[in-house]
């Protein structure tokens, strides 16, 4: 196949366009041959819309999708060369499970017996093997999804759609079976759309992930840079687990970063001499930014112990939890409340004062208006 190209799609549901739901808005991306791409975003945001309107199941309200040059928008499902599994899985109630996965390649005339090897193939891969003689309605939830997404990856077609595909199961299967999807998919050179709440699991499968608000696109990119440097405000917050530390701020006539905490009172500043030439450019007297940084970034230590961080603030230590494998310190520097993650056991005691290290390469700074990034480390966030 070629890439898959949404230029400008928009998705109004509702009889009356100006009356109705505004599901997706102005999205464009393109998604080259063999990539495998995760749509990530809270419940309602467009997800589900912005793969039917790629498969055919929905109309497209406004601008194009094409794989390659071919135009989609009025092309039948069944032409389209798409292959989805459905959120709410879409068996066929009167084909045993053998005859639901290989519905598709039947009807495509695939011979019978290539037909049997490669339902044979996807049943091993996703641990179906046994309920293949079976019928929809017999299994559970998580038997039903697997079987969904075992029709749509023997397909073999252009490009594959996969919505929740391992919502149902619990997290060792999951587990398991990402990595063997995974697999299979870059075996078979499968360009592939996704849809998951799931962070860990976009992280996991995906080349890059999209992450959806409101029927907008956010950023689309790969996981690494959307932790690294997310391109606003929401992407910063919502990516991350702890999420991203993150705070109103201002500059002052003395270069330094004044951090304002809820009672809006100044909590911390952070002085940014020697933060570098694009930091003295952007961050001039009285912008209003939001200051950012990532709990694992964050250093906690004894009253004192400078470990030579660029910035260190004051704080309480409000909660020390070792959670087996690493440490989530809630901290409160000045009345802003903060998480740090350590991975090892640190051997602090609540209410005891500390210091928090805050390197400046690990700040991020967006703007308090638009909510766009401007500073990553302390480089600018387009670079
Ligand atoms: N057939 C429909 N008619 C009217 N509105 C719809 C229809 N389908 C979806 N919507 C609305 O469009 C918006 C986006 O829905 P969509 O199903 O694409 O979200 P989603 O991101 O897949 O959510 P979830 O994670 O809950 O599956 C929601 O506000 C939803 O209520
Ligand atoms: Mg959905």
């Amino acid at each position: 196949m070629a890439s898959l190209s949404l230029d400008k799609v928009s998705k109004i549901y509702g009889p009356r366009r100006q009356a109705g739901v505004l599901a997706v808005r102005d999205l464009t991306m393109r998604i080259d041959d063999g990539e495998i791409v995760g749509l990530l975003g809270s419940s309602g945001c467009g997800k589900t819309s912005t793969l039917r309107m790629i498969a055919g199941f929905e109309s497209v309200t406004q601008g194009e999708i094409r794989i390659g040059d071919r135009r989609l928008n009025d092309l039948p499902p069944a032409q389209r060369g798409v292959a989805m599994a459905f959120e709410g899985y879409a068996l066929y109630p009167p084909l045993r499970i053998e005859d639901n996965i290989a519905f598709g390649l039947l009807r495509a005339r695939m011979p019978k017996a290539e037909v049997a090897r490669k339902v044979a193939d996807v049943a091993r891969l996703l641990e179906i093997e046994n309920i293949l003689g079976s019928y929809p309605s017999t299994l559970s939830g998580g038997q039903q999804q697997r079987v969904s997404l075992a029709r749509a990856l023997v397909r073999g077609a252009d490009l594959h759609l996969l919505d929740e595909p391992m919502s149902q199961l619990e997290p060792q299967l999951r587990a398991i079976l990402r990595a063997r999807i995974k697999d299979y998919l870059i075996e078979h050179k499968m360009t592939t759309v996704f849809v998951t709440h799931d962070q860990t699991e976009a992280i996991a499968l995906a080349d890059r992930i999209a992450i959806m608000e409101a029927g907008e696109l956010q950023q689309l990119a790969s996981p690494e840079d959307l932790k690294e440097k997310p391109a606003n405000l929401f992407v910063a917050s919502f990516v991350g687990e702890p999420p991203m530390n993150l705070f109103p701020a201002e500059v002052d006539s003395n270069n330094a970063i004044q951090v304002i905490n809820r009672a809006d009172e100044k909590a911390f500043s952070i002085d940014l001499d020697g933060a570098g030439d694009a930091a003295a450019q952007i961050l001039h007297p009285g912008r209003k930014i939001h200051l950012g940084i990532r709990p694992h970034r964050i250093r906690v230590g004894p009253v004192g112990v400078n470990d030579g961080a660029n910035a260190v603030a004051r704080g309480m230590l409000l909660s020390n939890q070792w959670l087996g494998d690493q440490s989530h310190l809630g901290i409160n520097v000045g009345g802003c409340f903060m998480i740090a993650v350590s991975d090892r056991d640190v051997a602090l005691r609540t209410d005891e004062a500390v210091d928090v290290s805050l390197p400046f390469g690990a700040l991020h700074v967006f703007d308090r208006d638009d909510e766009r990034a401007l500073l990553h480390g302390m480089s600018p966030a387009e670079a």
